[in-house]
């Protein structure tokens, strides 16, 4: 950072997720599957599941709703809005606008989505950060919100198991204060893997037709065992290259947040990098995979429940289709009640 740009914090954050909660018991009476086996080998007992009126703009102006609250802001206060989100309402116009629609913000600022699936969160911090360190804008809103309860293939018990719906919203702001805030940040990808976590049809490439939805050509697929391989390597190594960058080392750093995949990446990743798992606060438990709604939802946890305190160094990291990662270390500037 140099002395001419603005430190960015998040200055509040909020979440939504939706009421209804499908237990392990009811898809184990949905598919060949059972509580003890999707618990063991994931870590999740539910997950939410939106209503069919239920979209993921709508989730994500819930969340953001409840992070302007939280500010004390309101929509005008806001200068950019990126949406990260891997299940858009419609294919276009982009789940920002449908957003700046339903949240009143105004006409001359720009909001648009990033297509980075469960990494998308990270992805679209750093996008915002670097877009404001300038100073150009002020204060941005950045929001992970999924529906992908709407792309699961409900009898495919390898995947419909692992995932739910909800959102979560952060309101970033600039600060001349060095230091504080996002302290170093670091994206990849890797498209040589696209197939490994991938839906094949309902793009350009292959739009719907009859025997594509028959074919259940519209579901996401996954290579399970290969995604978990490169989860583990990956987001050890991005939390590794993040703290080489800033300087930091992971005794220093009080929280992991990272996405919430499986509670056995997250133990793997914890014993790579040496750290216990009591600093890797999760609620996968609880609300399965939500993808790019799935960081922001374990942060307002944690910062919720009092563990997160100002000044504590969290590393966020995240992985997921394309493949995509990032990781981001920052240090926590307390948001908003
Ligand atoms: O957001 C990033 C994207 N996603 C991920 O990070 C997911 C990464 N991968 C994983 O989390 C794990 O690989 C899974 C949870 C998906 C699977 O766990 P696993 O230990 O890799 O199991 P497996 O795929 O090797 O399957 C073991 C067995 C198989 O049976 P056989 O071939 O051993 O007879 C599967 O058919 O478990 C069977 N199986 C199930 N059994 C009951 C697969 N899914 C289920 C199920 N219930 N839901």
């Amino acid at each position: 950072m140099s002395s001419a740009e603005h430190s960015v914090f998040i200055r509040a954050i909020g979440v939504h997720a939706p009421d209804r909660k499908l237990t392990n018991a009811e898809l184990s009476k949905m598919v060949d599957t059972s509580d003890e086996w999707i618990k063991t080998r994931s870590g999740i007992s539910e997950r939410r599941i939106a209503a069919a009126n239920e979209n993921p703009s709508d989730m994500g102006a819930k969340a953001a709703a409840v992070a302007l609250g939280r500010a004390g802001l309101t929509a005008a206060d806001i200068d950019l809005l990126i949406v990260a989100t891997m299940t858009p309402d419609v294919p276009f116009p982009s789940t920002a606008c449908l957003l700046q629609a339903k949240l009143g913000l105004r006409r001359d600022i720009p909001c648009f989505d990033i297509s980075a699936a469960c990494s998308g969160f990270v992805y679209a911090l750093q996008v915002a950060t670097d877009m404001m360190r300038s100073g150009r804008y002020r204060r941005a809103l950045v929001i992970g919100a999924e529906k992908l309860s709407s792309v699961v293939d409900w009898t495919d018990r390898t995947t419909c198991v692992l995932f739910g719906d909800g959102a979560g919203a952060v309101v970033l702001e600039t600060t001349p204060t060095p230091h504080v805030g996002i302290l170093g940040n670091l994206l990849g990808a890797d498209g040589n893997n696209a197939e490994l976590l991938h839906c094949v049809a309902g793009g350009s490439a292959a739009p719907a037709t009859p025997d594509s939805i028959s074919a259940g050509k519209h579901f996401l697929r996954m290579n399970g065992k290969e995604v978990f391989r490169h989860a583990v390597r990956v987001m050890a190594e991005s939390c590794e290259r993040v703290l080489a960058q800033c300087n930091v080392t992971s005794d220093q750093v009080a929280w992991f947040i990272p996405h919430q995949a499986n509670i056995r990446i997250l133990e793997a990743v914890a014993s790579q990098l040496n750290v216990g798992m009591e600093r890797f606060p999760f609620n996968l438990d609880r609300y399965g995979n939500t993808s790019a709604a799935s960081i922001p939802l374990a942060l307002e946890e944690a910062w919720r429940e009092g563990k997160i305190k100002h000044g504590d160094l969290v590393l966020i990291v995240a992985f997921g289709s394309g493949l995509t990662w990032g990781a981001t270390l920052l240090r926590w500037h307390e948001p908003s009640r």
